[in-house]
């Protein structure tokens, strides 16, 4: 059986994953089902770079240690996918981008993050507000070649803090179709048009040509 690790601990990431991937022919286990102890530092200078650098590392790392809860995998069926992710406002030059994370700080909770960006954004028309999130997702196999998906949604940041579900900047980032906030999204309508959504569906299309080579 085909088998995807994918490397995060987060499982509202699995859950959209293994959705999206349901009938595509690869089952999919989580890093942490796979019993990979493995962080790779993410110090690459874009989303494609550090998205490939954790796919890779954590490919390489299986090489090296094999698939510790599942030793009968071969790996020549397996695939690492890992994904890197982040908000670009233009009027910051592409900011907080790569550093999404770690904008003002780890610590620094996403209430103080977002209202840093509105105040810097202060007196701006919408037209100037513009932002989009972006997602690149990485396939690393274990024969050397990889293939890096990208997906994007665009839209503006608002004037206030809106909506309760989603994460991170979710209450601030709103979509010109409706003027809503993607925290004001329930989780499928989220799915349905966010940039992991697409990345995923379009990674999905390359795991597929490669299931067929
Ligand atoms: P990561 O690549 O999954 O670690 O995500 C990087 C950071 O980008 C997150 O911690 C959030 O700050 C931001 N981010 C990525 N996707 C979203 C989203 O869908 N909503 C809100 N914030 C997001």
């Amino acid at each position: 059986m085909r088998t995807i690790i994918f490397a995060t601990g987060n499982e509202g990431k699995m859950k959209e994953i293994r959705e999206i991937l349901d009938g595509s022919g690869w089952q999919v286990l989580s890093q942490r089902e796979a019993g990979i102890d493995c962080e790779v530092e993410e110090n690459g200078t874009s989303f494609e770079e550090n998205a490939l650098l954790k796919a890779e590392g954590i490919r390489n790392w299986c090489l090296e240690n094999g698939i510790p809860n599942f030793p009968e995998l071969n790996l020549r069926e397996l695939a690492v996918l890992a994904d890197d992710s982040g908000l670009e406002v233009d009027a910051l030059g592409g900011e907080p981008g790569i550093y999404s994370a770690r904008y003002l700080g780890h610590d620094t909770s996403y209430r103080e993050k977002n209202a840093h960006i509105m105040e810097r954004l202060d007196g701006l028309p919408k037209q100037s507000r513009t932002a989009r999130f972006v997602c690149v997702i990485a396939a690393a196999f274990f024969d050397g070649h990889s293939h890096l998906a990208r997906g994007a949604v665009e839209g503006y940041i608002g004037w206030e803090e809106r909506g309760e579900n989603g994460f991170g900047y979710d209450p601030i980032f709103y979509l010109f179709e409706n003027d809503r906030s993607t925290a004001e999204l329930s989780p499928e309508e989220k799915n349905a048009v966010s940039h992991r959504g697409k990345a995923l569906r379009r990674m999905r299309e390359l795991l597929e040509e490669e299931y067929n080579k």
